[in-house]
């Protein structure tokens, strides 16, 4: 077969839509108003393949309105005119609609979105309404500002402490994962526009991501990377799924039928549309045949490889007609097909105070002193330190990152509340900043040193110290262990210093910690009164935090990480990022299913702060847990209730925990199987929470059956406020074994994992 030149395509391309435009409303079938089948039917090989590959106005004046506006995002699909196809726009990311200024004629247009708390933290509210409330508005920015897919949610499983892009994920545990992105899902495209849960899967690295081949057990890929997926593909049906840059046991994700058809399509019932991520992947072709329908963001040569390979019969037609189908499918879903007159201009001030709420019910308090350093009065006397309380990170780089109109710094919130913030500090930093920063926004910039002469002073003159630890992480690299994870000496100098001078008065320091992800805390957490994890809260930090400090808003965040004692104490740390170190082309999960607290549990390992847990300005109690019945059938009922003990109103994050008996398989000691956030409690309040089991929670994978299996024998059900501090717990049995859902025998490892086990032999 003759090869067709991509000029040639392009011209055969153009000559057909010009030709046809005279007729086309007449004789051709149109979308929306002919079946799909007839339109895929009528179309030509070439605009097949312009439509399969992402597009950058590759067809002069094809593309027009979804060109302009693409410019402000991230890609967009080709336009066909004649059969009235659209061209459809995607934007990031998980924290806000990334717009980028464009010009139209010279004239800047830029339009601004929310910039909302990053992932990481708003997972940390445990709380699927609020993240339902933030979808809801988040997606009305995606659909007022005329994108059709939001690019996020990212949901990758916090691996390693020190993947760069954990700011942009949820958890180290599926359920949490899961969940949290389902309500998140939901909220967005009830606006009728749609989202990518994102990466599929496995991407849990920032080094050599493109190539990094991760060598993980099939029971680990079922029961922790892929379950999260699973949940949000069942619960939200996610317009779109992300697939991942790196390779899993030895194919790219985006090339793997195993991954896209069997397991997402088949297994899961994923009816929509697969994209690659951005440049992801080498084989077009064998992508098309894994069924990612559409490659992002596109490159000319793409096309021409499509066109010559089905010319040359080793890609299938059929093949490429399924995949036009869904993509005809999800654009007849988009705001840009049905010509929605999207305005440019949200509801910014209503988003905003959603926001803020969302970033003050997401922190964690890690420490609160008994004489209770927190909350603080308003109008005291605060001497600010720390160069992120200036310069407040709200978010993460990369394509997680939002351009919003403002931010609100610690310092702007403090002072927004009414506290008073002394000394000449601002003016220090600033200096500082002037002179350091202009390396890169990127870099970590160390902390400026800060003279004991300066400390007294403003011990002398302020009530109370804040000191806030900044970190900046983000997409293309993973942070580091020295002078990231564990802190610069220069901060560690400034807590030893901030706490011996504030101490010797009797006032208090407060840390705040301003991060994307994990750091170290336990070498210096015993300086510090009260230590609170805002995490990357968003434009509207400050004042949420503000709110915090000051008792406004009672914290109820907890942790959907474990922040380990040490970096050498997480279980992948001896295998993150692979090897050869400096650029990774293989990964082994050694630590199989123990990431996070499933190690930290089930090996008695110490840590600075469990997975789950968080404090409050008030205790709750725990009582009266019941189950509907002691032997399981087809499902069981567990409820509880919990009561504000305390003396203010307050919220709890409730966990469900179930330990299973180990047969033939062992198990983690504890695994998250629901959770739920209560009401805002008054004083003496109760609230009764239920929570669901179903078969498949008592279940874990069984390799060599290729199912989940729940054993017959014991289970215990364990309600606590941490994955470590367990309230209450009763038990139920199931009389024998059963085979809760048989899956396919795919994504097996290329070579033998020597994994992580607990137990020797059983
Ligand atoms: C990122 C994706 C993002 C895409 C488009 C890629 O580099 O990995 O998360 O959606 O770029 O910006």
């Amino acid at each position: 077969m003759k090869k067709i030149t991509l000029a040639k395509s392009c011209l055969l391309f153009i000559v057909l839509t010009a030709c046809c435009t005279v007729y086309s409303q007449k004789n051709l079938p149109q979308l929306g108003k002919s079946p799909v089948s007839e339109i895929v039917k009528a179309m030509s090989l070439e605009e097949k393949a312009q439509l399969l590959v992402g597009t950058n106005k590759r067809v002069p004046g094809e593309i027009s309105e979804a060109a302009i506006r693409g410019r402000g995002a991230v890609g967009f699909t080709g336009t066909i005119s004649r059969f009235g196809i659209p061209g459809i726009i995607m934007a990031d990311g998980p924290a806000g609609v990334r717009l980028q200024p464009y010009f139209i004629d010279d004239k800047k247009i830029s339009y601004t979105p929310t910039a909302w708390p990053v992932g990481i933290s708003l997972a940390s509210s445990w709380d699927v309404n609020l993240l339902n409330e933030v979808g809801i508005a988040f997606g009305n920015e995606v659909k007022e500002y005329g994108v059709d897919i939001l690019l996020a949610p990212g949901m990758n499983i916090i691996r390693n402490p020190l993947n760069g892009r954990n700011f942009e994920y949820y958890s180290e545990d599926p359920v949490v994962s899961g969940y949290i992105a389902s309500a998140f899902v939901k909220g967005v495209q009830s606006n009728g526009v749609g989202t990518s849960i994102k990466h599929f899967i496995a991407n849990n690295q920032e080094a050599n991501r493109d190539k990094v081949n991760a060598n993980i057990s099939e029971r680990a890929l079922r029961e922790i990377y892929l379950r999260g997926f699973e949940i949000a593909v069942k619960n939200a049906n996610p317009l779109t799924v992300m697939t991942s840059y790196n390779k899993v046991n030895g194919l790219y994700t985006s090339e793997n039928p195993d991954l896209t058809t069997t397991i997402l399509r088949n297994e899961w019932g994923f009816k929509n549309l697969v994209m690659t991520d951005w440049n992801g992947g080498s084989d077009v072709v064998a992508q098309m045949k894994a069924r990612n329908n559409i490659i992002m963001p596109g490159k000319t040569s793409q096309i021409e490889q499509i066109i010559a390979a089905v010319n040359e019969g080793k890609l299938d037609l059929k093949i490429v007609d399924k995949n036009i189908e869904e993509i005809l499918n999800l654009i007849l879903q988009t705001s840009s097909f049905k010509k929605y007159n999207y305005s440019n201009n949200p509801d910014l001030v209503g988003h905003a105070a959603i926001a803020r709420n969302a970033a003050s019910e997401s922190m964690v308090l890690l420490k609160n002193n008994s004489n209770k350093a927190l909350p603080l009065n308003t109008g005291t006397k605060v001497a600010l330190y720390g160069a992120a309380s200036y310069e407040t990170i709200i978010g993460g780089f990369g394509s997680g990152a939002v351009l919003p109109s403002y931010k609100i710094s610690i310092l702007d919130g403090l002072t927004n509340a009414g506290y008073r913030i002394t000394g000449n500090l601002k003016e220090s930093y600033a200096a500082y900043k002037a002179k350091t920063y202009a390396a890169s926004a990127y870099d970590q910039i160390p902390e400026m040193e800060i003279s004991q002469d300066v400390i007294n002073q403003t011990a002398n003159d302020a009530d109370v110290a804040i000191l806030t630890i900044g970190r900046k992480s983000g997409e293309g690299g993973d942070r580091q262990v020295n002078n990231d994870f564990n802190l610069f000496d220069v901060e560690k100098k400034l807590i030893k210093n901030l706490s011996g001078a504030f101490h010797a008065k009797g006032k208090k320091i407060v840390v705040i910690i301003n991060a994307g992800s994990v750091i170290e805390t336990a070498s210096w957490r015993d300086y510090a009164d009260a230590i609170l994890l805002p995490w990357q809260p968003g434009m509207e930090a400050g004042n949420a935090i503000a709110d915090v400090i000051s008792g406004k808003v009672n914290p109820s965040g907890k942790l959907t990480v474990t922040f380990p004692m040490k970096y050498e104490d997480e279980p992948s740390s001896t295998n993150f990022p692979g090897t050869p170190i400096d650029k990774p082309t293989e990964v082994i999960y050694k630590e199989g299913i123990y990431v996070g607290y499933r190690y930290y549990n089930s090996f008695k390992a110490q840590t600075a702060y469990e997975f789950g847990y968080g404090l409050s300005y008030t205790n709750f109690n725990y009582s009266g847990l019941k189950l509907s019945t002691s032997k399981f059938k087809d499902k069981i009922t567990a409820t509880l209730t919990v009561t504000n003990s305390g003396k203010v109103s307050g919220k709890e994050v409730v966990q469900l925990y179930l330990t299973a008996p180990e047969k033939t398989l062992e198990k983690p000691s504890e695994e998250l199987r629901a959770f739920a956030k209560t009401n805002l409690l008054k004083p003496g309040e109760s609230q009764t929470i239920s929570f669901q089991l179903n078969p498949r929670d008592l279940a874990s994978y069984n390799t060599e059956q290729s199912s989940w299996i729940a054993d017959g024998g014991t289970y215990t059900v364990k309600v606590g406020a941490s994955s470590r501090d367990i309230k209450l717990t009763k038990e139920f049995k199931l009389a024998k074994d059963i085979e809760v859902e048989k899956n396919h025998k795919v994504l097996t490892p290329t070579i033998t994992i020597n994994e992580l086990k607990r137990i020797k032999q059983l």
